[in-house]
């Protein structure tokens, strides 16, 4: 237990207290002010949970600053080269590499889950055919709740181990159904010969009259985006799932909270704009003029940049390699959309404005790309990225469910409307003069 404390001291009374300082394994000191309110009475202010750290966890770890990201104590570039999402899953969620017959056991254990109940496929049809495919996910995953009566007692670990392999499990289904409900396709079923990623794209491409043909570096390039996607600590999603957790609600609708956070633009957005900034720009001989509005401000050159990635996105160095190879594979480096990408990746890497800023093609940058020469339309970006990080909103969902002490998260405010007044009876009111 180490002494390394911080005294608060207000000093509008003269009183003090003093903060243990708590040390993780990596990563910056925490300064515990639990004891705040009851020792000074004060709240701590801090909009949008900036410097606050919302939990203990053991499952991920960033350096922003040093581009480090390590599962469970394992760098990202090792996992992406040597692991499988589905080993990936098994380490996010016990905190281990499996061994051989661990893999095994658990590679059945979720596929034994990875059909849909026949009657949520009656929750598609509800939807308009141009609905986007993140409100069927939203919706459909939350519906979740209202089956599998078998596991929803979340005070059982068993329970609760039950649900998460079934999200785990589902959620490549009910993506791969919410594209082809938009696309006009039949509904397609598992196939559990298949490993995760072979089945989540056959059941996302196939079609009933033709067997589908796998390009294994289409399969690989996937894999490394579901692989470099799984978890990412206490981003925006994950903390609504512990949020909404933290009420005792059922995973299955813990999980749907997630997929409504991520859907907005400043989440799980990104590489959707990124494709649509390569349309606008439409040919590499636009680069150049389309580069100095961004100098002056006009806009931002999107996939650019990281809030926490502040010397080189370590997701991106691994997505790199693997779009080029993937590019080259399809024969789809001259198609106008890549041209563009690659030209542009080449002059921002070049050019002093971004090099000065430290601005670097962040994940999104390529995974955009990836997606699109996988034939995946652009409103299904969102649901590749919820697929992948559904282990990691598990594991988090597991972990905080485990803790002894769990209590329901409740943050406080400073509260800036009007003093306590008295009611006015409508007779005695006047019009505000603006
Ligand atoms: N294009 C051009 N200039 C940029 C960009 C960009 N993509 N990003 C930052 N800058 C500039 C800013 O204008 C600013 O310049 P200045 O110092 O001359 O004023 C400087 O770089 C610092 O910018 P900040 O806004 O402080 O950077 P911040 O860390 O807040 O932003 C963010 C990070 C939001 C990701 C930003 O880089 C951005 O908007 N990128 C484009 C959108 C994008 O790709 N988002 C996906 C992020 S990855 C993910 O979520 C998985």
């Amino acid at each position: 237990m180490s002494n390394h404390t911080v005294t608060i001291t207000d000093n509008a009374t003269g009183k003090s207290m003093i903060c243990p300082v708590k040390m993780g394994t990596h990563g910056h000191p925490v300064i515990d002010c639990q004891a705040l309110p009851k020792e000074l009475g004060m709240f701590t202010f801090d909009p949008a949970f900036v410097t606050t750290a919302s939990c203990e966890s053991a499952i991920t770890f960033i350096d922003g600053d040093k581009g480090i990201l390590l599962y469970r104590g394992y760098p990202i570039e090792q996992l992406a080269e040597q692991s499988s999402f589905i080993e990936v899953c098994y380490l996010l969620l016990y905190g281990e590499l499996p061994t051989p017959p661990q893999l095994e056991e658990f590679t059945w254990s979720v596929k034994k889950y990875t059909l849909l109940h026949e009657g949520l496929l009656g929750f598609y049809r509800g939807f308009r055919h141009d609905a986007h495919p993140m409100a069927m996910l939203v919706g459909i995953v939350g519906a979740l709740s209202g089956y599998y009566h078998d596991s929803l007692d979340i005070k059982d670990p068993e329970h609760r181990h039950r649900s998460a392999l079934r999200l785990v499990a589902k959620m490549p289904t009910i993506a791969a159904n919410s594209y082809r409900y938009i696309m006009g396709r039949p509904f397609s079923y598992p196939r559990n010969d298949l490993d995760y990623v072979h089945n989540f794209m056959n059941m996302t491409f196939s079609i009933p009259s033709e067997p589908y043909v796998f390009n294994e570096t289409a399969i690989r390039a996937l894999e490394i985006i579901m692989i470099l996607h799984a978890d990412h600590e206490q981003n925006a999603s994950t903390s609504t799932v512990r949020l909404a957790g933290s009420s005792q609600a059922h995973p299955f609708s813990c999980a749907a909270a997630g997929i409504a956070t991520l859907w907005g633009p400043a989440h799980g957005g990104a590489n959707e704009a990124v494709i649509r900034m390569l349309q606008e720009i439409a040919h590499p001989k636009n680069i150049p003029s389309y580069i100095e509005r961004i100098k002056k401000g006009d806009f931002r050159l999107m996939g650019f940049g990281h809030r926490v990635y502040k010397n080189y996105d370590p997701r991106a160095k691994i997505i790199r390699e693997s779009c080029h190879r993937l590019l080259t594979e399809l024969n789809a480096e001259h198609l106008p959309l890549f041209e563009t990408a690659m030209e542009l990746e080449r002059i921002a890497l070049e050019d002093s404005y971004f090099i000065e800023r430290k601005l670097y093609p962040n994940v999104d940058f390529y995974s955009g790309i990836i997606l699109s020469a996988l034939g995946f339309p652009l409103n299904m970006f969102t649901v590749m990225f919820a697929v992948s990080r559904t282990i990691g909103w598990v594991a988090q969902w597991m972990e905080m469910m485990d803790e002894p002490n769990m209590r329901i998260a409740r943050p406080r405010q400073l509260y800036t409307g009007a003093a306590q007044r008295n009611y006015i009876p409508m007779s005695q009111r006047q019009t505000l003069k603006s």
